[in-house]
């Protein structure tokens, strides 16, 4: 009987620092979980990969904004923390329809952007959207 309930005790703990592993940001091997999952929601999400196109190309956002240097314009992942902080809305934001919360000295640089942006499609405001967002 004893062994019986040893053998449960050890069970449970293994079982408990299996758990523990998955919440952390390894896997088995040791090796990051983190890249894999990026790699995979990118595949798996073809508006995210149209929001990094067109922020890289056809939005020319990427001239004033890298992912996280100040440039000309905020770093993306600065933007996207504030963005989440206030469940704020980007696509509306670069549909004209919102208030600059990062840096409104600077919004007469980015409301020049406007006129590219309110041009575009409203899924492709929100493909921007979702690839700043997922700068972190
Ligand atoms: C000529 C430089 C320039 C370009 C090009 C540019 N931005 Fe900006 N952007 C800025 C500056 C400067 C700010 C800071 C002012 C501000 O916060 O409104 C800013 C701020 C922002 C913000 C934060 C707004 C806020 O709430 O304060 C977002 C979102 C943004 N840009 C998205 C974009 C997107 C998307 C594009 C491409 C379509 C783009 N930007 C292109 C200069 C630029």
């Amino acid at each position: 009987m004893k062994l019986i309930l040893k053998m449960l005790s050890v069970f449970a703990l293994a079982i408990m620092l299996t758990n523990c592993g998955e919440k952390k940001e390894t896997d088995a091997y040791g090796n990051p979980v983190e890249e894999k999952k990026e790699a995979t929601t990118e595949a798996a999400d073809p508006l995210l990969a149209k929001g990094q196109e067109l922020f890289e190309g056809k939005g020319t956002c990427a001239t004033c904004h890298k992912a996280d240097v100040k440039v000309v314009g905020p770093a993306i992942k600065d933007i996207a923390k504030i963005y989440k902080e206030k469940g704020a809305s980007i696509a509306s934001f670069i549909n004209d329809e919102g208030e600059p919360l990062v840096d409104p000295s600077q919004y007469e640089i980015m409301k020049a952007n406007f006129v590219i942006t309110k041009a575009m499609s409203a899924e492709d405001r929100k493909a921007l959207e979702m690839y700043m967002m997922s700068i972190e």
